[in-house]
């Protein structure tokens, strides 16, 4: 991919022009195509409002959801669309079948969001939420396993992990994590916040118990739309998390499953309604190939980012371990300040992560990005370098 085609794909976008963006993991940015199809949705909502709700909301529903679902390989009927992850992630920590004493194994990388919901409802049952300390950085898959596995005991009821990690930026060997887990009858929970749109993702072939994930990120969808995945095994135990019309529903579906978490009375569901859009602007740009150049991209910089900060990738460059996000640890005084600082004068947007008292500079590469993009802010990081406020 060249230069130019980066252009046109910055066309397709709604993003400001006079900043560099190296954000795309927080909150993604909507496509233009998807947006205005959002804002039809909408509009057709607002001049039809009982017809649109009463007897075609249903209909649209459906169609987008077994769009998402032949893009992530399930059955229509096992997956149903949340705002965010962290309500997927709530629906199933509420609960999740828990005992006091039994133990929710996770990471020490997780989303804090996430974490904060399993320690408040598994606190609620006297069961513990464990953050599994990770050596960084990975030396490869086999590392990843053999850490994980050695916390695995006999309480250990459930497998808590992000595909694609926050702060850290790494994907998980989570296809080997879930046939270990298999071997030991523990059930597993993926956090795919940032993996649909950014990595491939076969549910039927991977073998997860539940799966989350975001389609306002890297799917490029509106905010709001996202997705949970519960196998027919498991979908008895959830309680919606809004009792409304679906429990207990008068006009139930075949799939008590569908009306719990996604009949609740009055809402805007445009934003679901444009997957089909999403997965259409993919295909139409051939995004395959665009992830492609983005990885490259990604695994062609990292050198010369960790010389600069004086620090080493977190896992090898593989495919199996990047994406379009790369994580590179810094020190300094205040991680907001220098957020801020790169906006403000530098006019990049890039996010400092924390992550217990660590910090994380981590840039996302999306199609519209270029080479130059990443020398602004290596350039931006050196002037940091020699003020003193990032410390190498
Ligand atoms: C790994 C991970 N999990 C979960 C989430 C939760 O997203 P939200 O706060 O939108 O629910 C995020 C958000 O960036 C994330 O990075």
């Amino acid at each position: 991919m060249e230069n130019k085609e980066a252009a046109l794909i910055k066309n397709e976008f709604l993003l400001k022009k006079d900043s560099t963006f190296l954000n795309f993991g927080s909150f993604g940015a909507c496509a233009r195509p998807v947006f205005e199809r959002y804002q039809r949705y909408q509009l057709e909502l607002e001049e039809e409002p009982v017809h649109f709700m009463m007897d075609k909301a249903s209909g649209y529903l459906k169609r987008s959801r077994e769009a998402l679902a032949n893009y992530i390989n399930c059955a229509a009927d096992d997956v149903v669309y949340v705002t965010n992850p962290s309500y997927g992630v709530n629906i199933i920590a509420k609960s999740f079948p828990l005992q006091p004493g039994d133990e929710v194994l996770t990471s020490n990388l997780e989303y804090g969001a996430c974490d904060r919901a399993w320690d408040y409802y598994c606190k609620k049952k006297g069961a513990t939420y464990r953050p599994l300390p990770i050596r960084l950085p990975l030396e490869s898959k086999d590392d990843f396993i053999n850490q994980f596995a050695a916390g695995i005991h006999p309480k250990t009821k459930l497998i808590f992990l992000s595909h694609i990690t926050s702060a850290t930026a790494l994907r998980f060997p989570i296809e080997e994590v879930c046939s270990l887990a298999k071997q030991k009858g523990i059930p597993v929970f993926i956090d795919g916040a940032h993996a649909p749109g950014q990595v491939p993702i076969d549910l039927a072939t991977l073998g997860a118990d539940m799966y989350t994930g975001a389609c306002h990120k890297w799917m490029m969808t509106p905010k709001g739309s996202s997705f949970l995945y519960v196998s027919k095994a498991w979908q008895h135990y959830f309680d919606p998390l809004l009792i409304s019309w679906g429990y207990e529903a008068v006009a139930a579906s075949a799939s008590r499953f569908l009306d719990y978490h996604e009949m609740q009375g009055t809402r805007d569901l445009s934003a679901f309604l444009t997957i089909p859009d999403a997965i259409e602007f993919m295909q139409k740009n051939n995004w395959p190939q665009v992830s492609r150049y983005c990885r490259d991209m990604v695994k062609q910089n990292a050198g010369r980012f960790c010389e600069l900060l004086q620090t080493k990738p977190l896992a090898p460059l593989t495919d199996d371990f990047i994406a379009q996000m790369l994580s590179l640890e810094i020190k300094t005084a205040n991680a907001m300040e220098l957020h801020d600082i790169l906006f403000r004068q530098y006019k990049i947007q890039v996010p400092i992560m924390q992550l217990g008292n660590r910090s994380f500079l981590r840039f996302s590469i999306q199609g519209f990005n270029t080479r130059q993009d990443l020398d602004k802010l290596y350039d931006a990081v050196k002037d940091l370098i020699s003020k003193g406020l990032i410390i190498t």
